[in-house]
């Protein structure tokens, strides 16, 4: 694992803690660094947390992260958020991408790629998820449609010269306590890695892959024991602290082997 791969534990919050409860959560999550020491951690509040939660934050190791962004710096887009206004909150990071913005909003894999273009260009660190749905992957499909997604946005990336995650997060994997077993997942993980090689050697091995997808504590370790799993993308585990840490902890821990 080239140093660039630190292991990246980000906590999704999605519609959940999003004002006070937001910022004792942060606080929580940052008490936990001190002893994880191997492994990076980002939280995504809510929007209206994003500010407190990095002021809480600052200085003690754990990065910020919007769950979303408009292309547009600014402009005439009621209910949107900006990538300099996520850079003015606070945030480092952006998830993109996500299946719920695909499957809820109608968000296109044209879009998701000019969202990650938008952050790359304010200097965040985009997060952005791939990920096939239930009925694709019985049908076959798993592998063709990840590419598509990771097409979309690969000149991207390639082009930035700076650190990107990507997330592969299955679709009926989300919420449902079901997750892919670590064999599953490297075979995918394994797929994205080797399109990322396709472009350029450097991207393949600066680009962090996570799985995301019902990951708990209790099977956090084999999936992140995974060749290519480099991280996690936590949605439901990470709003309790004592479990986001306890995934944390297993990432720490295999980072020490
Ligand atoms: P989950 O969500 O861990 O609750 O399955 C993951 C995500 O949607 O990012």
């Amino acid at each position: 694992m080239t140093p660039e791969r630190r292991p990246l534990i980000a906590g999704n919050w999605k519609m959940h803690f999003g004002g006070a409860a937001g910022v004792e959560l942060a606080q929580a999550v940052a008490q936990l660094a001190p002893a994880l020491a191997r492994v990076d951690l980002v939280i995504a509040p809510p929007f209206t947390a994003l500010a407190a939660c990095a002021h809480e934050c600052e200085g003690r190791r754990v990065q910020v992260a919007g769950q979303n962004l408009h292309p547009g710096d600014a402009g005439a887009f009621t209910g949107e958020i900006s990538a300099p206004m996520l850079i003015d909150a606070g945030c480092r990071w952006v998830i993109l991408g996500h299946s719920e913005r695909r499957q809820l909003f109608g968000e296109a894999d044209a879009f998701v790629a000019e969202k990650v273009a938008s952050a790359l260009r304010a200097g965040l660190t985009p997060i952005v998820c791939v990920g096939e749905t239930l009925d694709e992957r019985t049908g076959g499909r798993t592998l063709e449609v990840v590419s598509r997604q990771l097409v979309a946005f690969l000149d991207v990336i390639a082009a930035a010269q700076a650190p990107v995650a990507i997330a592969y997060e299955p679709v009926w994997a989300i919420g449902t306590d079901k997750n892919a077993g670590p064999a599953e997942a490297q075979e995918v993980h394994a797929a994205i890695r080797r399109h990322l090689g396709g472009k350029s050697a450097a991207l393949a091995s600066r680009t962090r892959i996570l799985y995301g997808g019902s990951v708990k504590p209790d099977n956090a370790r084999d999936l992140l024991a995974a060749t290519d799993v480099d991280g996690a993308l936590v949605g439901g585990a990470s709003l309790d602290a004592a479990s986001f840490g306890a995934i944390a902890g297993a990432a720490e821990a295999l980072a020490a082997r």
